[in-house]
């Protein structure tokens, strides 16, 4: 009698077990979720084009494709941003660690002749409110990347308004 109760204990403590692990499996949803690159262009790239492709994010709000620009990005804009810069952007409480900003970048006659992005990755730059900034070409290959100077010192005249200009992002 007791080896009968103590074998139905075992057969009920491993079915518990495997009831516990299959729901485990169901609720991290990590394993199909794709994660974010590090400060690293190329691996950047692949994610905006392949695995979140930046086309299909939001565009920047009130902002609609090829809007007029400046100097240096061209004439006319487009600007993607992904779920976390969309989510940032409505806050007003600067950009959250993971947001990214695809601003593509056309002439005049509507030629695609670059893409510029920020990237905000928390502690990678913190003089430079912790963005990575990178220019590819049309085809992708990266023409300037990281701590870019040139573009740091220009978006800092935005600095209170953590680098960005095309919109309010932080209230002040
Ligand atoms: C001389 C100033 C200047 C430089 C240099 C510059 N930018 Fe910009 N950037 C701007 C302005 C102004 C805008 C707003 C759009 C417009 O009017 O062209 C902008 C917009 C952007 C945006 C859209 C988000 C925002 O801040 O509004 C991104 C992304 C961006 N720039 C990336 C870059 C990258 C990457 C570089 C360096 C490779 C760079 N920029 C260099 C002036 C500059």
């Amino acid at each position: 009698m007791k080896k009968i109760f103590a074998s139905v204990l075992a057969v009920l403590f491993v079915l518990g077990l495997s009831f516990s692990v299959n729901a485990i499996h169901e609720i991290i949803p990590s394993e199909t979720q794709i994660v974010l690159p590090g400060p690293n262009a190329e691996k950047l790239n692949e994610y905006i084009i392949r695995d979140d492709p930046y086309r299909a994010w939001a565009l920047w709000p009130e902002k609609g494709k090829l809007y007029k620009g400046t100097e240096p990005h061209g004439a006319l804009l487009t600007t993607f941003v992904n779920n976390t810069a969309s989510h940032s952007i409505k806050k007003k409480k600067g950009m959250a660690d993971g947001s990214i900003i695809a601003n593509e970048n056309y002439t005049a006659d509507k030629k695609f002749v670059a893409l510029s992005v920020m990237y905000k990755i928390k502690g990678y730059n913190p003089e430079g409110g912790d963005w990575f900034w990178v220019k590819y070409s049309p085809d992708g290959k990266v023409e300037a990347s990281g701590k870019v100077k040139g573009c740091i010192d220009c978006h800092s005249k935005q600095k209170d308004n953590d680098y960005i200009f095309t919109g309010k992002v932080k209230n002040r």
